[in-house]
């Protein structure tokens, strides 16, 4: 039976809230080949003098990244950023317990920064609250920022830069609720010290924007807990809270069960109440302290990952340079998934300011690349490119009816996923829409009668296939690529379409 129409109804001017742009942010870690043979390899035929790889770099400008966290990740937990600065030859070989590999630091700070002018990009650093503390940071924080006269910051201009490099986004740590991490930390340990050291940043740099850890993933016995007690220990000097989220088809972390399609698509909705949660845990403590401060969240690693998580993902030498770890090779249907995480965002945009697509090369990422060789777009590469360049501006309230199918995690799940952004600088509006029906063409009928009479549909992308696990691989790189062969029709404020099945949709409308 065909499904039923699914039903949209919008007003421009009805708006959750204005999208912050570095809600489209990314993440590079020392991990695997995300820097090493990632974004820099030297020797490579499209490496610059700096031993940038430009083929990579022009795929992450046509993704407009406004912002890239770094240097981790769980590795920032053990890392001495001072063994990446200075003269390569002098830098220190490291093990990085974090990921059993050996960090050569011919890759830190001063390159990254360089990469980031490269990228067209800001940088978002994180300090290392596992195996270091207060003082470390501070002296980064006075080697990226202080113009000179200081030890910290004429080390910086002695290294080639004379300028400041004015990092606004702090991150106080990685994941201190994490067993697995470095260094890690009861809510009250870690709490204290994000306090101290985000007060003593400040001290130093009172323009400085903070995030402290949340809970690292909602699966977690702290999970809200943790949040709770770290935001009364931080709520003075802390200004977002992060958020982590890793989603798979794997029945759990690293099983090889995996899930059916329509278990797999409802996924994202345990994103929805996991960012629906931390915003009541902000809101609670607020109200505890009778603050005036209203937390914003910074969703700061998020994606699909599961794939190298399988037990049949090869297996790398223990303490070996830049292994191929956490490789994903996405399908069709992870973009799908992945496409719906990023609506989710779009969805709490009045509250959900910062966002990094965790990560951004070769790491469970939307570019691979091969080490002498090409670099290509896995599937979900198209979403993340899609939201970044139409979903600016302000977001939209979207009241939705529409047809359902029965997940055993969920309850009923809607089979449209839709969001709309307006931008008011280009005067377009943008609705995004997911059909989760493996099968079924789904109709979309689309009250759009309070848009001005002369707005009209500049084009209606869509990201099928008929192979749900589709990939894009060096051989077949466009295996999976959007059209614009979308059926979107706008007649008299009224908008209809066909949603292929198991498909991405941007419907593009010039107002
Ligand atoms: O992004 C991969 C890893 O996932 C990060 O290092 C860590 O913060 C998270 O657990």
């Amino acid at each position: 039976m065909p499904l039923a129409s699914a039903r949209v109804a919008l007003h421009p001017d009805i708006v959750i809230g204005t999208i912050d742009p570095r809600l489209y942010g990314s993440f590079i870690e020392h991990l695997g080949r995300a820097v090493y043979n990632g974004i820099y390899e030297p020797g490579h035929p499209q490496a610059d003098a700096n031993g940038f790889r430009q083929d990579v770099l022009a795929l992450i400008r046509e993704l407009n990244v406004p912002i890239v966290r770094y240097p981790g990740g769980n590795f920032v937990s053990g890392y001495r950023w001072e063994d990446g600065v200075g003269p390569h030859s002098d830098r220190p070989r490291r093990l990085d317990p974090a990921w059993r590999t050996i960090e050569t630091n011919q890759f830190g700070t001063d390159e990254f920064m360089r990469w980031c002018k490269a990228a067209n990009t800001e940088a978002m650093m994180a300090v290392n609250l596992g195996t270091r503390g207060m003082a470390e940071a501070a002296a980064l924080l006075e080697y990226c920022n202080v113009p000179g006269g200081t030890a910290w910051s004429d080390l910086r201009r002695k290294n080639g830069a004379a300028e400041p490099y004015r990092v606004k986004t702090w991150c106080l740590g990685n994941e201190m609720d994490g067993p697995w991490q470095m260094g890690h930390k009861t809510a009250d340990e870690y709490g204290r010290l994000a306090a101290e050291t985000g007060r003593l940043m400040k001290m130093i740099d009172p323009s400085l924007e903070l995030v402290a850890c949340g809970s690292s993933g909602n699966s977690l016995p702290t999970f809200a807990g943790w949040d709770a007690r770290v935001l009364e220990l931080t709520h003075d000097v802390a200004d977002y809270l992060s958020l982590h989220t890793y989603l798979g088809k794997g029945d759990g972390w690293g099983s090889a069960t995996l899930r059916t399609w329509g278990e797999y698509q409802a996924q994202p909705l345990n994103m929805e109440w996991h960012i629906r949660s931390i915003i009541a845990t902000c809101d609670h403590v607020q109200a505890k302290l009778k603050s005036k401060k209203k937390l914003m969240l910074s969703f700061d690693e998020w994606n699909v990952w599961w794939h190298s998580n399988s037990p049949t993902y090869p297996k790398f030498a223990d303490w070996s340079i830049a292994p191929a770890q956490l490789e994903d090779n996405y399908t069709h249907e992870d973009a799908l998934v992945m496409g719906s995480m990023m609506l989710s965002l779009l969805r709490h945009a009045d509250r959900v300011r910062m966002a990094c697509l965790a990560q951004l090369v070769n790491v469970i990422a939307p570019i691979l690349t091969r080490n002498g060789g090409p670099a290509w777009k896995q599937t979900i590469f198209w979403p993340y490119l899609h939201g970044s360049l139409y979903g600016r501006g302000e977001s939209l309230h979207v009241a939705i009816d529409s047809p359902v199918y029965d997940s055993k995690e969920f309850g009923p799940v809607p089979y449209l996923d839709a969001v709309a952004t307006r931008d008011p600088a280009a005067n377009t509006l943008t609705l995004f829409a997911i059909n989760r029906a493996e099968k079924d063409t789904l109709p979309l009928a689309a009250d759009l009668r309070l848009l001005a009479p002369t707005a009209r549909i500049i084009e209606h992308l869509v990201l099928e296939s008929a192979d749900s696990q589709a990939r894009n691989t060096e051989a077949a790189p466009r295996a999976v690529e959007p059209h614009k062969r979308g059926t979107a029709k706008l007649e008299s404020g009224r908008l209809s379409a066909q949603l292929a099945p198991a498909s991405w949709n941007v419907i593009r409308i010039q107002l």
